[in-house]
């Protein structure tokens, strides 16, 4: 029995009917599911949005299914699902309301915290981003010298950057082309060097983004840039004209020197995995005008409404939630793949990283005891035809189950040349050619027929039933990114329910955090920090004689 009165995930008996139900399936092939069920290639798909979730190359059956939709009745994932669209404060540990899906509500709708309606202010900020995103857009904002902004650079590290980075290079073809977007976020002082060493800083707008405005490689960043702008444009009274704030944290960044008339507020409700729909998405905004980035919040919205009103059998982020809790807790598959066939989708695997790894990388429960089955996997995977030619033979043929998402567009870009146009065919060609490889196979009789030799036949078998899901929408616009993007925050919220932790702290990353400030005067003064461990101690007197201190 769990200290909030649950008992323990693996010991309802929902937990074991699935156990039990994994045994039963163990010798069941897809070949045979498919064999049995003439229909399941359309049976097995739901809608949400413009998006096509094909699910049938599943390791389940209705039954499983079945079982799964248990699970999450008894650890009650809609209740919970509830509480966080009414803005209660979920996150417990924190003691904090989870209400990234107040920023993409409509106006009127009603969302309090604390008893005061939050729907207001995230329409205020939006609108101000709105004018601010025009007039640097039409040249109206310009820099201290008065030439127009053509260079924005998002300073910021995590949510502050991975969401508007992602989205920026998804959403390129439709940004303006002649701003430069450029995201920094490493503390090494070579990703600042690359991102302005051929910029006009009299032309070049920072966004300094932080929700606590005190993360150190945001605040070093933003202190070089301001040093780089300074330099060139000599006066103080600079920094107003070329530094904005996107943060939660007001007093900060006055104290930074950023006019909080520039700062653009979101609120400790927003976790940073889940914010670039607020003031964070501002380079966003710039770069493809407010028009798209509201339909960019209209497809979040179109998903927020669907898992908050869709029953459970038609849900597709719980269906993907529990597909996961399938394969992560009765298959013991350790990592998720998620291979997009969109070269814009580049970045966006490593944006999941962040909303699922970070979410629900624990291995401590709601109650504070610490779980005995597996929470959340690993997530990875880069734009599929290149992954082909890098990894997919493990996934393939490798000793280790790794269920994949492919996410796929039937159009391609409109801008692309008609001839461009035309390789987009063998694009998805791809696409549909590895689902189909990596569920059916290839049997030894197939690979005898093409006339093998015998000592050849297990080398080219492929055993085949490696599990997919298959999202294809028409065409990859700002509603579908922000559909996409939606569908799996709530995927990770549905997980993060059934495992019973806490999906929106983060303590994991404090300890590394602490730990390099305490490490640093070792490094710069061979100062003698105590506590300090042989291997660390003797690995930072190397460093030390190696960069000639
Ligand atoms: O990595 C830890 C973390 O707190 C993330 O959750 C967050 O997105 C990131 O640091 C950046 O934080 P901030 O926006 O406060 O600078």
């Amino acid at each position: 029995m769990n200290a909030d009165g649950r008992t323990r995930l693996n010991q309802t008996p929902e937990w074991t009917a699935l156990a039990k139900h994994r045994e039963e399936l163990a010798d069941t092939h897809l070949r045979e599911l498919f064999a049995a069920d003439p229909a399941r290639g359309t049976g097995y798909t739901l809608r949400v949005g413009d998006l096509y979730i094909d699910y049938s190359k599943h390791l389940v059956t209705d039954e499983t299914l079945r079982l799964l939709r248990e699970l999450a009745a008894a650890t009650d994932v809609f209740g919970l699902r509830d509480a966080m669209f009414r803005g209660e404060k979920i996150n417990v540990t924190e003691n904090r309301a989870v209400l990234h899906t107040a920023l993409r509500a409509p106006r009127d709708a009603v969302i309090e915290v604390d008893g005061e309606n939050v729907v207001p202010a995230v329409h205020a900020v939006l609108d101000k981003m709105s004018d601010f995103a025009e007039r640097v857009r039409s040249g109206a904002w310009t820099g201290h010298t008065g030439k127009r902004i053509r260079n924005v650079v998002n300073v910021g590290i995590g949510g502050s950057d991975l969401g508007p980075a992602m989205a920026y290079e998804v959403l390129r073809s439709f940004t303006d082309r002649d701003l430069t977007v450029r995201f920094v976020s490493n503390v090494d002082g070579a990703d600042l060097h690359e991102a302005t060493r051929d910029l006009d800083p009299a032309e070049t707008l920072f966004i300094i983004a932080s929700k606590t405005f005190t993360t150190i490689e945001t605040i070093t960043n933003a202190t070089s840039a301001r040093k780089w702008l300074l330099a060139a444009l000599g006066d103080e009274s600079a920094v107003a004209k070329h530094f904005v704030a996107l943060s939660t944290n007001t007093e900060k960044v006055a104290e930074f020197g950023i006019d909080t008339a520039n700062m653009f507020e979101f609120w400790d409700w927003v976790g940073g995995r889940y914010s670039y729909d607020s003031a964070i998405g501002l380079s966003l905004m710039i770069a493809i005008g407010p028009d798209r980035f509201r339909e960019m919040l209209d497809g979040f919205r179109i998903v927020d409404d669907h898992f908050r009103t869709a029953p459970a059998e038609a849900n597709v982020p719980l269906l993907l939630g529990l597909l996961g809790i399938w394969y992560d807790n009765f298959h013991d598959a350790q990592s998720h793949a998620v291979l997009p066939y969109s070269h814009y989708l580049s970045k966006f695997t490593a944006y999941l990283q962040q909303l699922d790894m970070e979410s629900n990388g624990k291995y401590v429960a709601r109650d504070g005891r610490q779980v005995d089955w597996q929470t959340g996997p690993v997530v990875w995977g880069t734009p599929g035809t290149n992954g082909q030619h890098a990894y997919y033979q493990l996934i393939h043929q490798g000793t280790k189950l790794i269920p994949a998402d492919f996410i796929g567009f039937a159009r391609p870009v409109a801008e692309l040349s008609e001839e461009l146009k035309d390789q987009h065919d063998l694009l998805m060609a791809n696409f549909f050619a590895q689902t189909q490889a990596l569920a059916f196979g290839k049997t030894a009789e197939e690979v005898r027929a093409e006339g093998a030799t015998e000592e050849l036949v297990p080398h080219k078998t492929f055993q085949g039933n490696r599990p997919t899901t298959t999202i294809l929408a028409r065409e990859l616009t700002p509603s579908v990114l922000g559909q996409l993007v939606a569908l799996y925050e709530h995927k990770v919220f549905v997980q993060g329910a059934v495992w019973n932790i806490d999906s929106f702290d983060q303590w994991g990353v404090e300890l590394g955090k602490v730990l390099a400030k305490r490490v640093e005067p070792a490094l710069t003064e061979g100062a003698d920090v105590p506590g300090l461990d042989a291997s660390t101690k003797a690995l930072v007197a190397k460093y030390r004689e190696l960069r000639g201190r």
